[in-house]
């Protein structure tokens, strides 16, 4: 690679995080609605773009994985108040489930929840308001599917049946008092206003999840269920220190510079 092809990606990456597009994207980027191998650790994956537009939003997740053939589903959230959305353009919040171990029909339906600045409360009014939006992707598990593979299934940028939500962040905030809202805490007391619709457009097919991505989702899964068993497990003590979750962060630009220069190829 030429120092120049270098200095240009670079700049783009840092462009990327400087310059920051207006829409913060959600989507659920792994499973799609395909057909994989049933596996025990099988990753279900959130994306949001432009992380850092999520700063004073006060997300949340909450999302179901249905049987779709007993009508049966696991619940499961993720705690995002603590997440640091500083210098990340993608933040992945993933688990990994041992739902998809059998083959089956399934249904992954999520619900995005956030708030923002209530741009018409009187000042005595409710000066946040709350929304949530609901999405769903179907997906099939069959024996005859190959090898579960994240990293090949996400490399394809085309795919369909897979809805995300988009939120139009504008740069406007607003400081509301610490007894207002619940969220304050988490969000330095401070709602950020969201344009009124049109609601932009998703592309959930333009983030991938690499190697690196996967394998730190991994590490970083297995630092946890070590940290969790008070017994620890005698497994845990020699791949402990492996555990990077900084990694996908750092690498999260790297992905960005990926979509972006994809998304110019194409
Ligand atoms: C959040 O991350 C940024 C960049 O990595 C870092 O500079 C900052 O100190 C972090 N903030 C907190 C509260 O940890
Ligand atoms: C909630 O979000 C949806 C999608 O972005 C939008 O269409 C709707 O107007 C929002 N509702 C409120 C009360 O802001
Ligand atoms: C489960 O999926 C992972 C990839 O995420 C793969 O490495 C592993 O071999 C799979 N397990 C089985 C039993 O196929
Ligand atoms: C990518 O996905 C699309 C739609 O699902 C499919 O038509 C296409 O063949 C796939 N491309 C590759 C290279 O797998
Ligand atoms: C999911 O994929 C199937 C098979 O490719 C397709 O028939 C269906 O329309 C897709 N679902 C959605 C909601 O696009
Ligand atoms: C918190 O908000 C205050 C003003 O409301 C601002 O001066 C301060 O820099 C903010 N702190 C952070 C960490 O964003
Ligand atoms: C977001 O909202 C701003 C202000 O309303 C508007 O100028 C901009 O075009 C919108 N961006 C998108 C991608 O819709």
């Amino acid at each position: 690679m030429h120092i120049s092809t270098t200095a240009w990606m670079l700049a783009a990456c840092l462009g990327t995080l400087i310059n920051a597009s207006d829409v913060l994207e959600v989507n659920l980027v792994f499973p799609r609605n395909e057909t994989y191998a049933p596996n025990d650790t099988f990753p279900v994956v959130f994306a949001f773009k432009n992380s850092e537009l999520a700063r004073h939003l006060n997300p949340s997740i909450s999302y179901s994985l249905w049987n779709e053939l007993d009508d049966s589903a696991y619940i499961l959230w993720h705690e995002l108040r603590w997440v640091n959305w500083t210098d990340q353009e993608t933040y992945f919040a993933y688990k990994f489930s041992d739902t998809f171990n059998t083959e089956g029909r399934w249904k992954v339906l999520w619900t995005l929840g956030w708030d923002s600045c209530n741009v018409e409360s009187p000042s005595y009014g409710n000066e946040v308001i709350s929304n949530t939006t609901t999405r769903a992707t179907r997906f099939t598990t069959s024996n005859s599917a190959p090898k579960l593979d994240p990293v090949a299934a996400t490399a394809n940028k085309t795919c369909t049946g897979q809805p995300g939500v988009a939120i139009n962040v504008t740069d406007k905030t607003k400081s509301i008092g610490s007894a207002l809202w619940e969220g304050g805490k988490y969000t330095n007391h401070t709602c950020a206003v969201v344009a009124a619709s049109p609601t932009p457009s998703t592309n959930p097919c333009r983030t991938q999840i690499d190697e690196t991505t996967l394998a730190s989702m991994k590490a970083s899964d297995w630092a946890s269920y070590c940290d969790s068993n008070f017994n620890e497990p005698a497994e845990c003590s020699d791949k402990k220190s492996s555990a990077q979750p900084l990694a996908v962060a750092g690498l999260s630009c790297l992905l960005g510079l990926t979509g972006a220069l994809g998304f110019f190829l194409v």
